[in-house]
């Protein structure tokens, strides 16, 4: 029987989506033989869909991954991790400097046996000292959340095969358009999808990319856990993954004119962006980072916590808002939103401090965020 959707051997330029939540079996030798995963057909959509699986294709090409998953949020992606990786007993290192929400999982995490040790980035070149023969997992963010610190992927990647544990990197900041992380050896690499891939702050999703044996104890965990993302949101992610380079190019460009100008202004004061030579994660960025610097940074905007929300009162263009990676450029006080997590004592720990500004640059004229920011700051 011809394909409906293709009768003539046309094939449509977008990814049907595929609302179906399971399929009818072919034959009872179809159903065995994708039991028995001899071929990769369509059951249920917990198990896998089409239209999530195109998209699993386009997200593993981007990180010269051999596979990818997809899940419903990027902290569902997070925590799929965790959970198809770790057993009690295990430990873990964690680095202060990453999105605020893992300090709730790591709640969860620690109820069932698994030991943290939380680390700074900054000390990220002397974390041996830390790791133990449990420790089975480090886990990063290159450049980081929302200080845009940079570790050594390699540098971290060689310490973990020396210890036999497995290195994840969430790539959210960096993207793929300026950092392979699974290149310079880490063992997983991870994304918010919600962010720079997606692009439109319309979709949530989270991505996990590495090898095929870890892509099937993922696929495992995702089916059993239920976390598949739904077809129109991976459609979503489709199209915005075809704007995404150009996307992500402009913002680097943009947030690069917009962290130079910074840095003269009067009133701002440790501009964090690692393609700034004054940054001190510039070296290691250059090395393992290419295209730009990405979209992300941070600085801080006078002395008080009311100077900062003043400032972002001002702002006309760029949006008072949390998430990142967007067309529009967004902004926010970490320490009022996205470190809400963390105790308010761990919130300014690490360099983070209550008149810190995390600014996401988007695809705007330069000229127009630049004049925006400066309006603002007189
Ligand atoms: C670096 C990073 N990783 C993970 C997440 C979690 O992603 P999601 O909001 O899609 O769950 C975020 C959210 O802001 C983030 O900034």
């Amino acid at each position: 029987m011809p394909d409906p959707l293709t009768p003539y051997g046309n094939k449509p330029m977008v990814t049907p989506i595929v609302n179906a939540v399971n399929y009818h079996y072919a034959s009872f030798e179809v159903l065995r033989r994708i039991t028995d995963g001899e071929i990769d057909g369509y059951t249920y959509h917990r198990d896998d869909n089409p239209t999530v699986r195109q998209v699993e294709k386009m997200i593993a090409a981007m990180e010269k991954a051999q596979d990818c998953i997809i899940c419903t949020s990027g902290m569902a992606a997070c925590s799929l991790v965790y959970l198809s990786f770790l057993s009690a007993g295990d430990h873990i290192i964690l680095f202060h400097d990453i999105y605020g929400a893992h300090y709730k999982v790591a709640l969860a995490l620690e109820r069932f046996g698994v030991r943290i040790t939380w680390v700074n980035a900054d000390e990220s070149a002397a974390i041996e000292r830390y790791i133990t023969a449990d420790t089975k997992m480090i886990f990063c963010e290159t450049p980081s959340n929302p200080l845009c610190k940079i570790v050594d992927i390699a540098g971290l990647s060689a310490l973990c095969r020396k210890h036999s544990a497995l290195l994840v990197v969430d790539n959210t900041f960096a993207t793929p358009f300026h950092q392979h992380p699974l290149a310079l050896g880490a063992d997983l690499v991870v994304h918010s999808a919600t962010k720079a891939l997606g692009g439109h702050n319309d979709l949530m999703a989270g991505a996990i990319c590495g090898s095929k044996e870890h892509y099937d104890r993922l696929w495992f965990s995702r089916q059993a856990f239920g976390t598949t993302l739904d077809a129109y949101s991976a459609s979503l992610l489709e199209r915005g993954l075809k704007t995404f380079e150009i996307r992500a190019e402009k913002m680097a460009a943009n947030a690069a004119a917009i962290a130079t100008y910074l840095l003269q202004c009067k009133g701002v004061s440790n501009v964090r962006y690692p393609g700034l030579t004054s940054d001190p994660g510039h070296e290691t960025a250059r090395r393992q980072m290419f295209g730009g610097y990405g979209g992300m940074m941070a600085f801080d905007v006078g002395t008080t916590i009311d100077d900062a929300k003043r400032f972002i009162d001002r702002l006309k263009i760029i949006y008072h808002a949390v998430s990142l990676g967007a067309t529009e450029s967004l902004i926010c006080i970490p320490y009022l939103t996205t470190m809400l997590y963390m105790p308010p004592e761990c919130r300014t720990t690490f360099g983070v401090r209550e008149n810190t500004v995390r600014l996401s640059v988007g695809i705007e004229p330069s000229a127009k965020l630049v004049n925006d920011l400066r309006q603002a700051l007189e």
